[in-house]
This record gives C-alpha cells, structure tokens and sequence, in this order.
C-alpha cells in the first residue's frame, strides 16, 4: 500500500532508539523528510546518519530535553513547516504511590505528560496549515491500570483524555490527533524496567526475560510492529481517524 507520505516532512521525539527509532525509520522508508529529538546528541547523530544513509531523506537533529519548557519552545522555533508530530519520549518509573516520590513523579510527567501537550501546543499552528497529523505513543497502563505502576498508568490514563479531547476538536482545523497504546516493546526501556521488576519478585535481575513468556505469544511487541501503526494512522491513507487510540498489546491480560 501507497502510505502518501512521500516528501512530507515528521518529527519524531525520542527517535534515538526504541519505538522512536523505529517509527523513524520507518517514515523514512515512505520518503519521509526527519526532524529527529532525544537528549544526547552523539547517539541522535548515529541514529541520522543511518537514516541518511538508508532512505536518503533530509534528517535534522535537534538535541533537547523535552522535560524542559523552555527546550520545547527552542525546539518549536526550529521547526518551519511540518506534517506530521509523534511525540513519543518518555520514561515514567514503576512503582507503587509510596515507591515514586513527589520529585521523581513530577520530573517524569514533566516528560511524558507536560512535553507532549507542551509540544503538541508549541507546534499546532505550524501543523495546521498542512493539515497535519499528532501520533501521541501512550501505553496500555493508561487503560489497565497497573498500581505497581501508578505514576504511568495516572500519566497515560492523562494523555488518552487528552489525544481523545484533542483529536475531537482537530478536523475543524483541518488537523488529525491519534494515540497508539503499546503494551510491552522489546525495547531498552522495557529491559530496565523487567530487570527491576525480576529483582523486586525474585531477587534476581537476570530472570526478566521470564515475564515474556507468559504474553501472547511468548513474546514482547516488536517496535516495527508498532512503527508500522504509526506510520499507517500518520498518513493520509488513515484520513478519517481521530481521537482514536489503537491498542497493540497482543491481547495481554
Ligand atoms: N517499551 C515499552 O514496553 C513501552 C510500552 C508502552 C509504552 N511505551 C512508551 O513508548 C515511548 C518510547 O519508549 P521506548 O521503550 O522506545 O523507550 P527507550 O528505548 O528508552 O527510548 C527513549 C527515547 O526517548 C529519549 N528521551 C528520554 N528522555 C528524554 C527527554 N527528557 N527529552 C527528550 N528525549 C528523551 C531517549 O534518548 P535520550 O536518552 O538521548 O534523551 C530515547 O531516544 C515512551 O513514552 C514509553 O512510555 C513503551
């Protein structure tokens, strides 16, 4: 299928590794121009570079901590013109309420609750003269709420209100808002995260990989397999969908 999406342009957060990464490279795969942000500038880098190289679209980098405001309104500033936002980085930290402090929970929603409507406000006037398109990667936390992940699940739970409420009220401009819940993608982040869970059960960190063979099947998402949603909601072949959120967790209980 012809996603359309040639010669439009994305940016995409935490696009250094993980699902970020993915849905990059992806987008570039359709001919795709790139704006890339994540924190550190040497793997961004890499991560460009690779791109290029691949696809051979236009890749911007721009290194920022998108936990920041004033980082965020940097990084709008450098943005001209742009079809399509994912937001996408983020990094709640398990734990039950008394496990996450005030200062961990807020730092981490500064992230992926405030970077998300503070980017997608920062950049919602240059989409709409494209009639552009906000993929928000939430997580299936925000719909089955885990207590020993009570600052995600609250998080995410915010953000599907959001994507919905958003993507609600965006056709009157024009404009598209749609979420993706993933629920476990073989990912970095996943890793730390089962480490730390594997540790809390067992006492033994190296048992992660335990928790995945009790999912469908025996397995974790692939991050293609939710860049390839991301991709498909992005373009204009998904042009009746708004204010969705599509769950892709294997049916996980
Ligand atoms: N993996 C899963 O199982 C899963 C499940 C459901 C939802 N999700 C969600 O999917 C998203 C991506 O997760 P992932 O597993 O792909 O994560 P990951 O592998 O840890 O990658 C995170 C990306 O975000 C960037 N990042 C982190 N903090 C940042 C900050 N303050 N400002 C800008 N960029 C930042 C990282 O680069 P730098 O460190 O260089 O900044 C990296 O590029 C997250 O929002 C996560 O909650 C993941």
């Amino acid at each position: 299928m012809d996603l359309e999406l040639n010669g439009k342009l994305a940016l995409i957060t935490g696009a250094s590794k993980g699902i970020g990464s993915a849905i990059a490279t992806h987008l570039a795969r359709e001919g795709c121009g790139l704006i890339l942000v994540a924190r550190n500038a040497d793997t961004l880098g890499e991560a460009a570079e690779q791109i290029r190289r691949d696809h051979q679209v236009p890749v911007q980098v721009l290194a920022a901590d998108l936990s920041r405001q004033e980082e965020v309104e940097r990084v709008a500033e450098d943005v001209n013109a742009l079809d399509i936002l994912i937001n996408n980085a983020g990094a709640i930290p398990p734990g039950a309420l008394l496990d996450v402090d005030n200062a961990r929970w807020r730092a981490a929603w500064d992230l992926k609750v405030f970077g998300f409507i503070s980017l997608t406000r920062a950049l919602y006037r240059k989409l709409q003269p494209h009639r552009g398109v906000i993929v928000n990667i939430i997580g299936t936390a925000g719909e089955r709420f885990d207590p020993n992940y009570i600052a995600g699940s609250a998080g995410n739970a915010a953000l599907m209100a959001f994507t919905r409420a958003l993507g609600h009220a965006a056709p009157k401009d024009g404009m598209r808002v749609v979420g993706i819940n993933p629920g476990l993608v073989s990912t970095d982040r996943m890793e730390t995260m089962l480490r730390g869970r594997a540790e809390k059960d067992h006492g033994d960190a190296s048992r992660w990989q335990g928790y995945l063979e009790k999912l469908p099947f025996s397995r974790a998402a692939k991050p293609e397999e939710i860049a390839d949603a991301a991709a498909f909601l992005a373009s204009p072949r998904s042009g009746y969908t708004t204010g969705t959120i599509v769950t892709i967790d294997g049916a996980a209980r």
